[in-house]
């Protein structure tokens, strides 16, 4: 399946054109605060537009506007290992032009239906900086459970001296069971 339709979105795979919207945001550093990499030059944008489209395919979702097809953000969903867990997690980076829509959301509950309805996923999780309120108030606002709070285990910046700057983290989870979409 390429492509999934809500009320004001498609959300569908990636084509190696879509690497300008991805510079749009990817580009802008409060965006990347809390990703495991750094912000994207235009070339890394081409380079990732690529991957994104062919080896990542399975990976990534791009969401776009219904009416203007234009590519506001993206949604990550991976399996994972060992695949008779049947755990997938999700992940979301958008273009902050259009945060406070609740587009998010919207995306994300397709790629949740997605993955209970399509995948039979039995379970799906999500990891988040208990300092990134917006990421985890979309966690709430799908119903997924926060099940974990872990303390100091992850660092996204280090002092000038080198040393990890360390933040707590969340988990979130979702049941087959649980869902009700
Ligand atoms: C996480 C992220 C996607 C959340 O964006 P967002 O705009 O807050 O989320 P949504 O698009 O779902 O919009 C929800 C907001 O729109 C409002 N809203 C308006 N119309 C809405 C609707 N129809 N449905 C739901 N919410 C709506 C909600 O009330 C909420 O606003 P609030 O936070 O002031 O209460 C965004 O902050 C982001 O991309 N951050 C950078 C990347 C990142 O950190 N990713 C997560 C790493 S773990």
């Amino acid at each position: 399946m390429l492509e999934r339709e809500t009320e004001r979105l498609i959300v569908r795979k990636f084509t190696k054109d879509d690497w300008k919207d991805l510079y749009d945001y990817l580009s802008i550093p409060e965006v990347v605060k809390y990703e495991p990499y750094d912000v994207f030059t235009k070339n890394d944008c081409i380079e990732e537009a690529k991957s994104r489209a062919y080896e990542q395919r399975d990976m990534f979702w791009a969401v776009c506007f219904k009416k203007s097809r234009k590519m506001i953000g993206h949604v990550y969903f991976a399996q994972l290992e060992p695949d008779e867990l049947k755990t997938w997690t999700i992940g979301y980076v958008f273009n902050p032009k259009y945060y406070g829509n609740g587009y998010a959301t919207e995306a994300c509950k397709s790629i949740l239906q997605y993955g209970f309805k399509v995948k039979n996923a039995h379970r799906i999780v999500a990891g988040v900086c208990a300092e990134n309120k917006p990421s985890w108030k979309l966690l709430e606002r799908l119903s997924m459970r926060k099940e974990a709070h872990f303390i100091k285990n992850i660092f996204f910046e280090k002092t000038s001296e080198g040393k990890p700057i360390w933040n707590d983290a969340y988990r979130y989870a979702m049941l087959s069971t649980e869902y009700d979409g």
